[in-house]
Order: C-alpha cells, then structure tokens, then sequence
C-alpha cells in the first residue's frame, strides 16, 4: 500500500477539503446576502406596484416606486403612527409578542393566529392632498398555506385597484391560479364595502354580470373553492373592524 492510500492521509484530506468546502459555502452566503436582500425589497416594491396596477414594464421599479409613500398604521387606533421601531417588518412583528395579539380563535376567520399591531401600509399621494391609491397587506390561510399579498384601493378607500399575492403555497393549476393576470383582471373596480360590511367576496362559479351584487363579487378558482374561500376570508378579516376598517374610515373622514 503506498503511504497515499494510508487512512491517516485520507482522512486529513477529506477534512481540508470539509474546511475548503465550508469556508467557499459560507463567503458565498456571506457575499450573497446583500444582493439577497436587495432583491428582496424590489420584489416587494414590484409586488405593491402591481397590486395598484402601476407596475409598468421596463421601467425602473425602484424609480416607479418614488411616488409611493410607506406609513405605518396602528391598527388599535386607526391612526397613522411613526413610533416603530427601527428596521419594522410587520411580519416579523406578527410573531412577537411584544408588537402583536393573540387573534381569538372565533375572530380569527383568515387563520391569521397572531396580527402586529402597527401595519406597513402604502400610498400614492394625489394632487388634491388625498390618496389617489392606498395598498394594504393582507394575509390568511387558503388550503395548504397561508397567502400573502397587497389589496389596493382606489381614493374612495372602498373601490378595488387590483389584488396580488408574492408568496403562497397552493397548488399550480388549481389555488395556484391566484398567480393568473386572467383572474387578477377581475379585481379592479370591485367593492369592499357596502353599507359599512365588508361584502366582496368569491363565488363558487361566475358572477352573472346583470346581478345587482356583481360589483361585490368576484368569480372563484375552479377546482379550488378552499382557495378561494381563504381568499374571501382574508379579506373579511384585513377589510373588517380587526383589520382596516378604522384606518379606512378615519382616512375617508380625513381623521387618520
Ligand atoms: C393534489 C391536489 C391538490 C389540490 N390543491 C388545491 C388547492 O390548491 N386549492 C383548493 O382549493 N383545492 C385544491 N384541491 C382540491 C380540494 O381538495 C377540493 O376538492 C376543492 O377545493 C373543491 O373545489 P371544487 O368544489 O371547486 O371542486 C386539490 C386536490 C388535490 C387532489
């Protein structure tokens, strides 16, 4: 046996070449981590654009994004609030207990478990000093996942710009259908709400377009009505009293 073959040997460089490996692995993620980041922020920038139906193509989403203006809102109170702290990420607070609530298991239609008290909320500001868009987070669970998206309103704090998820776990095809611009198309210019509930929703099926409820309904996933109903669900919840609700109507009323 020649002295290369020696178990010695073999393990001292099946060991160098772990230590080599680890080190190459971990300066990767390290060097990696910023352009992760950053990734991440434009994804998000995108996603809100696009909620609002201002994403346009080929155009700079970090330029697009200037006109967007990011507040934060007690969801308590209905008000506006700047008493974050630094580096706030409203998911991130949903799971700590010092900057959210326990939802009651009755209340909690969207099965959101935990809700931050303060949400990252978006707008674009008009030329009259109102809000010509105002985007809200909204999350709840569909069949396999929780989803997570943005719901745009238009300045009335009640007409639909359009609705969005960045991240869910349904099935492609079928809750996964989420995702399609088709099925997107549907949101804008539908109703939150009417007389003061929250009315819209899905329906199993197509909405009949000369019901007098069409401005309230939206047509549901085939082959996924627990999709859609979590998606129905999470809407009760973001656009009721637990939600927005306040916040919207203190907007309207120029009281936020
Ligand atoms: C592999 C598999 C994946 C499914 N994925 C979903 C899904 O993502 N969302 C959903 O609502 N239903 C999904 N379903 C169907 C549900 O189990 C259920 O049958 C459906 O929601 C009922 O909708 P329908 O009444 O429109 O047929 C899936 C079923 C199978 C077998």
């Amino acid at each position: 046996m020649s002295s290369n073959d020696s178990i010695g040997k073999i393990l001292k460089v099946a060991f160098a070449l772990c230590i080599v490996c680890s080190v190459i692995v971990s300066t990767a993620a390290v060097v990696l981590k910023p352009a992760q980041e950053a990734n991440k922020s434009l994804d998000r920038k995108r996603n809100i654009l696009q909620a609002a139906g201002m994403l346009e193509p080929g155009v700079s989403v970090d330029e697009q994004f200037k006109v967007i203006e990011e507040r934060y809102v007690d969801l308590r109170s209905g008000q506006f609030t700047d008493d974050v702290p630094e580096g706030y990420e409203q998911r991130a607070a949903s799971k700590d207990p010092a900057l959210s609530r326990d939802v009651a298991t009755d209340e909690d239609i969207a099965k959101v478990g935990r809700q931050a008290n303060i949400a990252q909320v978006y707008l674009v500001r008009g030329d009259d000093g109102g809000y010509d868009k105002i985007i809200l987070p909204v999350h709840g669970y569909g069949l396999w996942s929780t989803l997570y998206g943005f719901l745009a309103l238009e300045s009335d704090a009640n007409t639909v710009a359009g609705l969005g998820f960045y991240e869910h776990g349904e099935t492609p095809g079928l809750g996964g259908e989420v995702d399609n611009p088709r099925w997107k198309g549907l949101w804008p210019g539908k109703k939150v709400y009417r007389d003061g509930d929250v009315e819209l929703r899905l329906l199993k099926g197509s909405v009949d377009p000369t019901s007098a409820n069409a401005e309230w309904q939206v047509d549901g996933l085939a082959g996924a009505t627990l999709t859609s109903r979590g998606v129905s669900n999470l809407i009760t919840f973001w656009m009721g009293e637990d939600g927005f609700a306040p916040f919207l109507t203190n907007l309207r009323n120029g009281d936020a």
